[in-house]
Protein backbone atom coordinates (compact mmCIF):
# COMPACT_ATOMS: atom_id res chain seq x y z
CA UNK A 1 0.00 0.00 0.00
CA UNK A 2 1.43 3.01 -1.17
CA UNK A 3 1.80 5.09 2.40
CA UNK A 4 2.14 2.32 4.29
CA UNK A 5 5.50 4.12 5.48
CA UNK A 6 6.34 7.70 5.28
CA UNK A 7 10.10 8.98 6.18
CA UNK A 8 9.87 13.16 6.22
CA UNK A 9 12.35 15.32 5.94
CA UNK A 10 12.68 19.13 6.55
CA UNK A 11 14.92 19.36 3.66
CA UNK A 12 16.40 16.97 0.83
CA UNK A 13 18.52 17.64 -2.18
CA UNK A 14 15.74 15.35 -3.74
CA UNK A 15 13.52 12.59 -2.78
CA UNK A 16 13.82 10.82 -5.96
CA UNK A 17 16.94 10.55 -5.32
CA UNK A 18 16.90 9.31 -2.17
CA UNK A 19 14.75 6.63 -2.90
CA UNK A 20 17.41 5.49 -5.16
CA UNK A 21 20.34 5.50 -3.12
CA UNK A 22 17.67 2.91 -0.57
CA UNK A 23 15.78 1.36 -2.62
CA UNK A 24 17.05 -2.05 -1.19
CA UNK A 25 16.15 -0.88 2.50
CA UNK A 26 12.73 0.15 1.57
CA UNK A 27 9.63 -1.47 1.35
CA UNK A 28 7.13 -1.01 -1.68
CA UNK A 29 4.80 1.70 -0.56
CA UNK A 30 7.25 3.92 1.50
CA UNK A 31 6.70 7.51 1.08
CA UNK A 32 9.79 9.80 1.10
CA UNK A 33 8.51 13.50 1.68
CA UNK A 34 10.70 16.99 2.29
CA UNK A 35 9.09 20.06 3.52
CA UNK A 36 12.08 21.68 1.28
CA UNK A 37 13.41 20.27 -1.32
CA UNK A 38 16.86 21.76 -2.79
CA UNK A 39 18.03 19.76 -6.05
CA UNK A 40 15.00 18.84 -7.27
CA UNK A 41 14.87 17.43 -10.98
CA UNK A 42 12.29 16.29 -13.97
CA UNK A 43 12.60 14.60 -16.92
CA UNK A 44 16.18 15.64 -19.24
CA UNK A 45 17.38 16.83 -15.85
CA UNK A 46 15.36 20.11 -15.64
CA UNK A 47 15.47 21.35 -12.82
CA UNK A 48 11.86 21.35 -10.40
CA UNK A 49 11.91 24.53 -8.35
CA UNK A 50 10.58 24.43 -4.57
CA UNK A 51 9.55 27.06 -1.96
CA UNK A 52 9.78 25.94 1.53
CA UNK A 53 6.20 24.57 3.44
CA UNK A 54 4.55 25.26 0.43
CA UNK A 55 4.21 22.44 -2.11
CA UNK A 56 4.31 18.83 -2.28
CA UNK A 57 7.55 16.96 -3.45
CA UNK A 58 7.65 13.64 -2.56
CA UNK A 59 8.40 10.63 -4.05
CA UNK A 60 7.58 6.44 -3.50
CA UNK A 61 8.78 3.02 -4.24
CA UNK A 62 6.38 0.64 -6.23
CA UNK A 63 8.13 -2.65 -6.68
CA UNK A 64 6.17 -4.41 -9.31
CA UNK A 65 6.75 -7.63 -11.59
CA UNK A 66 8.61 -6.42 -14.74
CA UNK A 67 6.08 -7.24 -17.46
CA UNK A 68 2.90 -5.67 -15.68
CA UNK A 69 2.26 -3.01 -18.09
CA UNK A 70 4.62 -0.23 -15.95
CA UNK A 71 4.84 1.73 -18.85
CA UNK A 72 0.79 2.54 -17.78
CA UNK A 73 2.55 3.95 -13.98
CA UNK A 74 2.58 7.44 -15.42
CA UNK A 75 -0.70 7.69 -16.75
CA UNK A 76 -2.00 5.69 -13.27
CA UNK A 77 -0.14 8.96 -11.24
CA UNK A 78 -1.69 12.07 -13.90
CA UNK A 79 -5.24 10.31 -13.11
CA UNK A 80 -5.10 9.70 -9.42
CA UNK A 81 -3.72 13.67 -9.21
CA UNK A 82 -6.37 14.94 -11.34
CA UNK A 83 -9.09 12.64 -9.49
CA UNK A 84 -7.69 14.29 -6.24
CA UNK A 85 -7.72 17.82 -7.78
CA UNK A 86 -11.64 17.35 -8.55
CA UNK A 87 -12.14 16.80 -5.19
CA UNK A 88 -10.99 20.18 -4.25
CA UNK A 89 -13.15 21.61 -6.97
CA UNK A 90 -10.34 21.79 -9.32
CA UNK A 91 -10.34 20.72 -12.88
CA UNK A 92 -7.02 19.44 -14.07
CA UNK A 93 -5.57 17.97 -17.38
CA UNK A 94 -2.75 16.08 -17.93
CA UNK A 95 -0.26 16.94 -20.98
CA UNK A 96 0.86 13.57 -22.20
CA UNK A 97 3.06 11.39 -20.75
CA UNK A 98 2.99 13.35 -17.51
CA UNK A 99 2.41 17.37 -17.28
CA UNK A 100 -0.80 18.32 -14.70
CA UNK A 101 -2.48 21.29 -16.37
CA UNK A 102 -4.46 23.86 -14.60
CA UNK A 103 -6.09 26.25 -17.18
CA UNK A 104 -3.08 25.84 -19.12
CA UNK A 105 -0.64 26.17 -16.73
CA UNK A 106 1.49 23.46 -15.41
CA UNK A 107 0.81 23.10 -11.66
CA UNK A 108 2.23 19.45 -11.38
CA UNK A 109 5.34 17.12 -12.73
CA UNK A 110 5.64 13.60 -12.45
CA UNK A 111 8.86 11.46 -12.80
CA UNK A 112 9.03 7.76 -12.86
CA UNK A 113 12.64 6.40 -12.61
CA UNK A 114 13.41 2.25 -12.85
CA UNK A 115 15.68 -0.23 -11.64
CA UNK A 116 15.04 -3.54 -13.07
CA UNK A 117 16.23 -6.93 -10.71
CA UNK A 118 15.56 -10.19 -11.73
CA UNK A 119 11.70 -10.47 -12.00
CA UNK A 120 10.88 -7.04 -10.37
CA UNK A 121 11.01 -3.69 -11.39
CA UNK A 122 11.51 -0.75 -9.20
CA UNK A 123 9.42 2.19 -9.79
CA UNK A 124 10.69 5.52 -8.47
CA UNK A 125 7.58 7.53 -8.62
CA UNK A 126 8.07 11.22 -7.94
CA UNK A 127 5.58 13.81 -7.52
CA UNK A 128 6.04 17.75 -7.40
CA UNK A 129 2.78 19.90 -6.78
CA UNK A 130 2.68 23.40 -6.95
CA UNK A 131 0.00 24.06 -4.09
CA UNK A 132 0.51 27.24 -1.65
CA UNK A 133 3.37 28.97 -3.78
CA UNK A 134 2.78 32.28 -5.10
CA UNK A 135 5.18 33.22 -6.90
CA UNK A 136 7.58 31.07 -9.38
CA UNK A 137 11.56 31.39 -10.71
CA UNK A 138 11.12 33.63 -13.45
CA UNK A 139 12.16 30.62 -15.92
CA UNK A 140 8.91 29.47 -15.84
CA UNK A 141 6.58 31.85 -14.15
CA UNK A 142 4.36 32.67 -17.55
CA UNK A 143 3.58 29.10 -17.77
CA UNK A 144 3.47 27.62 -13.79
CA UNK A 145 0.47 27.60 -11.22
CA UNK A 146 0.02 26.52 -8.21
CA UNK A 147 -3.18 25.68 -6.45
CA UNK A 148 -3.70 28.97 -4.63
CA UNK A 149 -2.80 30.83 -7.91
CA UNK A 150 -5.98 29.15 -9.20
CA UNK A 151 -8.41 29.75 -5.98
CA UNK A 152 -6.79 32.05 -3.52
CA UNK A 153 -7.40 28.81 -1.48
CA UNK A 154 -4.69 28.17 1.29
CA UNK A 155 -4.31 24.20 1.06
CA UNK A 156 -3.23 21.96 4.30
CA UNK A 157 -0.15 20.02 2.65
CA UNK A 158 -1.04 16.54 4.26
CA UNK A 159 -4.44 16.52 3.31
CA UNK A 160 -3.59 17.21 -0.37
CA UNK A 161 -1.67 14.56 0.28
CA UNK A 162 -3.70 12.17 1.66
CA UNK A 163 -6.19 12.57 -0.81
CA UNK A 164 -3.49 11.97 -3.69
CA UNK A 165 -2.64 8.98 -1.80
CA UNK A 166 -6.26 7.78 -1.45
CA UNK A 167 -6.32 7.84 -5.19
CA UNK A 168 -3.30 6.20 -5.91
CA UNK A 169 -3.97 3.72 -4.03
CA UNK A 170 -7.36 3.16 -5.41
CA UNK A 171 -5.50 3.32 -8.97
CA UNK A 172 -3.19 0.65 -8.07
CA UNK A 173 -5.05 -2.02 -6.80
CA UNK A 174 -7.06 -1.84 -9.99
CA UNK A 175 -3.77 -2.14 -11.89
CA UNK A 176 -3.09 -5.09 -10.16
CA UNK A 177 -6.20 -6.70 -10.88
CA UNK A 178 -5.30 -5.39 -14.39
CA UNK A 179 -8.21 -3.13 -14.34
CA UNK A 180 -6.75 -0.04 -16.41
CA UNK A 181 -9.80 2.22 -16.61
CA UNK A 182 -7.42 5.20 -14.83
CA UNK A 183 -6.87 5.49 -18.88
CA UNK A 184 -10.47 6.83 -18.87
CA UNK A 185 -9.70 9.77 -16.60
CA UNK A 186 -6.74 10.26 -18.99
CA UNK A 187 -8.72 10.03 -22.14
CA UNK A 188 -10.96 12.16 -21.08
CA UNK A 189 -8.49 14.95 -19.48
CA UNK A 190 -6.43 14.76 -22.29
CA UNK A 191 -4.91 18.42 -23.07
CA UNK A 192 -3.75 17.90 -26.18
CA UNK A 193 -6.57 16.20 -27.77
CA UNK A 194 -6.91 17.40 -31.77
CA UNK A 195 -4.10 19.88 -30.98
CA UNK A 196 -1.47 20.23 -33.38
CA UNK A 197 1.70 19.17 -32.03
CA UNK A 198 5.97 18.91 -33.13
CA UNK A 199 7.72 15.63 -32.24
CA UNK A 200 11.04 17.10 -31.01
CA UNK A 201 13.09 14.10 -32.43
CA UNK A 202 12.23 13.91 -35.99
CA UNK A 203 10.32 17.70 -36.19
CA UNK A 204 7.32 15.63 -37.73
CA UNK A 205 4.15 17.53 -37.28
CA UNK A 206 0.85 15.61 -36.15
CA UNK A 207 -2.48 15.57 -35.17
CA UNK A 208 -2.97 13.78 -31.35
CA UNK A 209 -6.04 11.75 -31.96
CA UNK A 210 -6.22 9.79 -28.39
CA UNK A 211 -4.21 7.45 -25.91
CA UNK A 212 -4.17 3.51 -26.59
CA UNK A 213 -4.94 1.16 -24.10
CA UNK A 214 -0.86 0.88 -23.84
CA UNK A 215 -0.74 4.29 -22.78
CA UNK A 216 1.24 5.26 -25.73
CA UNK A 217 -0.41 8.73 -27.47
CA UNK A 218 -2.41 7.74 -30.97
CA UNK A 219 -0.80 10.58 -33.50
CA UNK A 220 -1.82 11.41 -37.29
CA UNK A 221 1.12 11.89 -39.00
CA UNK A 222 0.47 12.87 -42.87
CA UNK A 223 -3.20 10.93 -42.13
CA UNK A 224 -1.38 7.85 -40.58
CA UNK A 225 -2.37 6.52 -37.16
CA UNK A 226 0.81 6.35 -35.29
CA UNK A 227 1.24 5.02 -31.92
CA UNK A 228 4.00 7.36 -30.57
CA UNK A 229 5.87 6.39 -27.09
CA UNK A 230 8.76 9.00 -26.94
CA UNK A 231 8.10 11.79 -24.48
CA UNK A 232 8.89 15.11 -26.00
CA UNK A 233 6.55 16.58 -27.96
CA UNK A 234 5.91 20.45 -28.21
CA UNK A 235 2.81 22.01 -29.56
CA UNK A 236 3.12 23.71 -32.46
CA UNK A 237 2.18 27.71 -32.80
CA UNK A 238 1.96 27.90 -29.36
CA UNK A 239 5.06 28.63 -27.24
CA UNK A 240 4.83 28.61 -24.03
CA UNK A 241 1.26 26.91 -23.91
CA UNK A 242 0.45 24.29 -22.08
CA UNK A 243 3.24 24.27 -19.42
CA UNK A 244 6.52 22.91 -22.67
CA UNK A 245 9.76 22.97 -21.45
CA UNK A 246 8.99 23.80 -17.78
CA UNK A 247 11.80 24.37 -15.66
CA UNK A 248 14.25 23.92 -18.23
CA UNK A 249 17.59 25.18 -17.09
CA UNK A 250 18.23 28.20 -19.00
C1 LIG B 1 8.87 16.98 -14.64
O1 LIG B 1 8.04 17.87 -14.76
O2 LIG B 1 9.74 16.80 -15.51
C2 LIG B 1 8.81 16.09 -13.44
C3 LIG B 1 9.07 16.83 -12.17
C4 LIG B 1 9.12 15.90 -10.96
C5 LIG B 1 9.51 16.62 -9.69
C6 LIG B 1 9.42 15.71 -8.50
S1 LIG B 1 9.44 16.58 -6.98
C7 LIG B 1 9.64 15.09 -6.08
C8 LIG B 1 10.58 14.21 -6.89
N1 LIG B 1 11.97 14.49 -6.56
C9 LIG B 1 12.63 15.01 -7.60
O3 LIG B 1 13.84 15.34 -7.59
N2 LIG B 1 11.83 15.11 -8.66
C10 LIG B 1 10.49 14.63 -8.37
Amino acid sequence: MIGNKIIKFKTLDSTNKYIKEHIFELESGSIVITDFQTNGYGRLSRTWFDTDLMNLTFSFLLRQKVNSHTTLISQLVGAAIIKALEELNIDANIKWPNDILVNNKKVAGILIESKILQDDIYLIVGIGLNVNSTTFDQTIEHKATSLKNETNITYNLDEVLNTIVTHLNYFVDNFNRSDHSFLDVCRSKNALLNKEVTIESTQEKAIVVGIDDDGSLIVLIKNKRIKYFGSEITLSNSYNALGDNYGKNN
